[in-house]
C-alpha cells in the first residue's frame, strides 16, 4: 500500500496509551525532566495502559491457577485464557485454539519444535536448515536436536545487502531438508523475508517450515493458513504484551503427532505407575502452571494491535523508517546494516567508525536515547558482516520524527565527546 493510501495512525493518541513515554526519567544521567526516548522495541516493547490495566484486573478481581478450580476465580480465569487463546488463534488466522500452545516466549517455542517434532522425526542424514540472519534462539535449539538426532544443519547464506540469498536456495533446501527455520523479520538487519515463498519452496521438497515471528508480528499481520505455516512463534512482550508469555502455534497434524515437550501437571490425561497418557491439545504442551496473568493480557496487547490496524502501523514504520535512515546516513562514517527500506522493517542497526557500539550506546542514554548494542544475539550474522557489535535503533508504532531527531542529536553529542 502506498503511503498517501494508508489510514493514518494518531500517533500523539498512540503515545497517549503508553505511560511510560510521557514520564521523565526517575533517576539516570539525564537531566531533569528527560523524556525517554525509547527505540529498543525490538528487545521489548513498552505496554499500553489497557494490557497494564488488564494484568491489574486479573490481579485484583479473581487470580486463581487455571484449569484446576471448579470456584468462580478459578472458572472466570479459564474463560478468560481461553478468550485470549481465541485472540492469538484470530491474530495468526489459525484455524483452531487447540493450534495455539502458550509458552514462556519465543524461545520457548523454538526449542518446543526443536525437540517435541525434532526429536521424533529427525533421522541420521535428515537435514534442517536455517539462514544466516538468524537469532541464537532459532540457531541453537536446531544445533542440539541434530547433534542428538545425527542430522545435519545447514546455512542459506544471506547476500551482501542483507538480504537471503534465494539462489542458493534450490542447492540448500532438498528432499534431504525435513524443517526450515527462518525468521519473517530479521533483528538486525530489518530484512522482512518472502515467507510465502518460502513456505511454498519447502513444501515442494516436502519439507516443514517453522517461523520465527518475534520481530515480524508486532509491524505486520501472518496468517498461517495463508502463507500455508507449519509453525509459528512468537513473544508476547514483543507484541506490546507482558514478558513470561509466548506462542507456538502448530499445524494439528504435526501437534498430534508430536511427543510432549515437558512433562508434568495439566498435560496429562492419565498418569500410571510405569507410563502416562497426554492430555489433548493444546494442553499436551502446556506443562505446569501457565503465565496466567500473562496470558490472558496477551488479549488486549493483540487486540490492541488490531485497532490500530496493521495497515496504518506499516505506513507509520514505514515514513519513520525512511526518515531515520535518510538521517542517519547523513552522519559521516555511519553504515546502517540491511537491505534497501523497501525490503525491511523499521530496525536500523548501525556502526561509526572508530567508535565502539557500546561507549556510543552509554552515551546517547545520557539524552535519554535507549538503544540496544552489541551482537543483539546474532553473532553469526555479526560474522557474516565482518563487525563484532553494532547499535540497533528499533521503532515501533509510538515513536515520531522528533524520536529520530533526538537519536541524531545524540549522536552528535557522543561523537563531539568521544573525539573531544
Ligand atoms: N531478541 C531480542 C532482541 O533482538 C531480545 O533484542
Amino acid at each position: 500500500m502506498s503511503d498517501s493510501a494508508a489510514p493514518l495512525l494518531d500517533v500523539a493518541a498512540v503515545r497517549r496509551d503508553f505511560p511510560i513515554l510521557n514520564r521523565p526519567f526517575e533517576q539516570g544521567r539525564h537531566r531533569k525532566g528527560t523524556l525517554p526516548v525509547f527505540l529498543d522495541s525490538a528487545a521489548s516493547a513498552q505496554k499500553p495502559q489497557c494490557v497494564i490495566d488488564r494484568e491489574r484486573d486479573v490481579e485484583e478481581r479473581y487470580f486463581a491457577n487455571a484449569y484446576r478450580g471448579v470456584y468462580w476465580f478459578g472458572a472466570k480465569v479459564d474463560e478468560e485464557l481461553e478468550a485470549s487463546r481465541d485472540a492469538v488463534r484470530r491474530f495468526l488466522n489459525a484455524d483452531s485454539v487447540d493450534e495455539i500452545v502458550f509458552t514462556s516466549g519465543t524461545t520457548m517455542s523454538l526449542n518446543l519444535v526443536a525437540r517435541a517434532w525434532g526429536g521424533k522425526f529427525l533421522q541420521p542424514g535428515d537435514e534442517v536448515l536455517i539462514t544466516e540472519m538468524e537469532h541464537h534462539a532459532n540457531i541453537v535449539p536446531w544445533q542440539l536436536i541434530c547433534a542428538e538426532r545425527g542430522a545435519t544443519l545447514r546455512w542459506l547464506p544471506i547476500t551482501d545487502d542483507g538480504r537471503l540469498d534465494l539462489e542458493c536456495l534450490d542447492e540448500l533446501l532438498t528432499a534431504r531438508t525435513k524443517l526450515f527455520a527462518v525468521a519473517a523479520m530479521s533483528n538486525v538487519l530489518g530484512t522482512v523475508n518472502p515467507i510465502d515463498e518460502l513456505a511454498r519452496r519447502a513444501h515442494d521438497v516436502g519439507a516443514l517450515i517453522c517461523v520465527d515471528a518475534a520481530q515480524s508480528a508486532p509491524h505486520g499481520p501472518l496468517d498461517v493458513q495463508c502463507s500455508g505455516l507449519d509453525f509459528v512463534a512468537f513473544s508476547g512482550h514483543k507484541v506490546f504484551g507482558p514478558t513470561g508469555v509466548g506462542v507456538c502455534y502448530g499445524r494439528r497434524e504435526l501437534f498430534d503427532a508430536m511427543n510432549p515437550f515437558l512433562g508434568g501437571g495439566h498435560m496429562i490425561r492419565r498418569v500410571f505407575k510405569n507410563h502416562s497418557e497426554w492430555a489433548e491439545l493444546p494442553a499436551k504442551f502446556e506443562a505446569g502452571t501457565l503465565p496466567i496473568v500473562q496470558a490472558i493480557a496477551l488479549q488486549s496487547a493483540v487486540e490492541y494491535v488490531e485497532r490500530l490496524g496493521h495497515d496504518a502501523i506499516a505506513a507509520h514504520e514505514q515514513q519513520l523508517l525512511r526518515y531515520a535512515t535518510e538521517q542517519l546516513t547523513s552522519v559521516p562514517g555511519l553504515t546502517v546494516y540491511g537491505p534497501a527500506i523497501e525490503h525491511k522493517g523499521a530496525i536500523c542497526s548501525f556502526t561509526i567508525d572508530g567508535v565502539s557500539a557500546e561507549d556510543l550506546a552509554n552515551l546517547l542514554d545520557i539524552k535519554g536515547v535507549c538503544v540496544r548494542h552489541g551482537h543483539h544475539c546474532t553473532m553469526p550474522l555479526h560474522d557474516r558482516l565482518g563487525i563484532s557489535a553494532s547499535v540497533r535503533a528499533s521503532f515501533s508504532l509510538y515513536n515520531t520524527r522528533e524520536d529520530v531527531n533526538r537519536l541524531v542529536d545524540a549522536i552528535q553529542f557522543a561523537l563531539e565527546r568521544l573525539r573531544g
